[in-house]
């Protein structure tokens, strides 16, 4: 083959080349080691000094072209693999925004956000406490003894284990010192004693969380939610809790006519204990809370319980009962919001069923404010 003709075909299937594989392998074969342009400056060495100086020139000229094809096509295949990617990648920033995965803030949550609200405006604060207790902030501190029989009332879920005098965990028998047992805490009472351990008096808290029981049908599950309210003070009474819980009621439900009733009651945190119920009223043949609860077609509805702290409890808290005083309540948040958002099986609050979620939900834009009405204006769903 002549170098005039070497190099036509060079440049015809360069510029035939399609894409930059295509092309590299047209280097090799002309241009790599064993390429057939490097063979031919290879037979320069043998050439006598003229042939050489005729020779010589053309060949390098074709090396020259051929090194420059390749290198003016890999730009015109790059540039094209650009363009192509740069009109596949094209971006309308004028289109709306794609549909984003959109979660709701569950019916729980939404209410101990509007319960927050309303109580700190009330000058409450939010206290928490372990939902792992030991036996005596859950019990003991709440003036439940060992051998008390209200201690049976709550199906309490129990760790095998024991926290010995020194911290450790231990299993019962071979514990040390004083012993703890675990437990998963059966109400958010046990945040009582333990606020009033770490900040003293005056107090005034709510503090909401989860709570266990072994216990499960429509209206009850193994965990479910409380809030606790706990105000200590000099010279609190009954009147103090009442209003407090008309005023939180009133809000909470948003209607002005909520009457509450205190019946007498036990619980051994408490003394004087009252249950608080509510009056509601048959509208179009469905309950609805206001009203008289006394008169003919209105009637009561058991709340929450309530009370003065126990002195017992004060003391085991480290406080003086001659000095402080103050009540205590204690609230199923899921109940409340049973109430309020009209679900009737408690179970479904914890199936994390997509369709219940989306139905009951709230949109995280609706934030409970006192100004707006606490009530969300409406689930999701609505
Ligand atoms: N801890 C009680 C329960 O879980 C509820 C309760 C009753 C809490 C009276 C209180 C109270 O603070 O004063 O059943």
């Amino acid at each position: 083959m002549t170098i005039e003709s070497l190099g036509s075909e060079a440049l015809d299937r360069i510029a035939a080349a399609g894409d930059a594989a295509t092309l590299e392998a047209l280097r090799v074969e002309y241009l790599g080691k064993q390429g057939s342009i490097s063979s031919l400056l290879k037979t320069l060495g043998k050439m006598s000094p003229e042939e050489r100086q005729a020779e010589g020139p053309k060949i390098h000229a074709l090396r020259q072209d051929v090194t420059d094809a390749l290198a003016a096509r890999k730009d015109a295949i790059d540039s094209a693999a650009l363009e192509a990617r740069l009109a596949a990648e094209t971006l309308d920033l004028t289109l709306p925004a794609p549909a984003a995965p959109k979660g709701s803030v569950h019916p729980v949550s939404q209410v101990m956000d509007e319960l927050a609200e309303i109580f700190a405006d009330m000058g409450f604060a939010v206290a928490t406490g372990p939902e792992i207790e030991d036996d005596w902030h859950n019990f003991t501190a709440l003036n439940m003894a060992e051998t008390h029989p209200a201690r049976a009332m709550h199906d309490t879920f129990y760790f095998p284990d024991v926290i010995d005098g020194e911290g450790h965990t231990a299993s019962s028998s071979e514990a040390v010192g004083e012993k703890k047992r675990m437990l998963l805490r059966t109400h958010t009472s046990p945040v009582q004693i333990r606020s009033m351990i770490a900040q003293g008096a005056p107090i005034r808290i709510i503090a909401p969380g989860r709570v266990y029981r072994s216990d499960s049908d429509a209206t009850h599950t193994p965990m479910f939610h409380q809030v606790e309210g706990l105000v200590i003070d000099k010279g609190i009474h009954l009147g103090h809790l009442k209003w407090t819980l008309e005023t939180f009621l009133k809000a909470f439900f948003e209607r002005d006519d909520i009457v509450l009733r205190l019946r007498p009651s036990y619980f051994p945190f408490t003394e004087p204990s009252v249950e608080v119920d509510v009056g509601w009223q048959s509208v179009n043949g469905r309950r609805v809370l206001g009203g008289d609860g006394d008169a003919p077609g209105h009637g009561w509805m058991e709340l929450l319980g309530s009370g003065m702290v126990n002195a017992r409890v004060l003391e085991f808290a480290g406080l003086d009962p001659a000095e402080w005083q103050g009540f205590a309540f204690g609230i199923g948040v899921d109940r409340i919001a049973m109430l309020k958002y009209g679900m009737d099986d408690l179970r479904a609050f914890f199936d994390g069923d997509i369709r219940w979620l989306r139905h009951y939900g709230f949109s995280a834009f609706d934030q409970p404010t006192l100004s707006a009405g606490v009530g969300a204006k409406g689930g999701m769903g609505a």
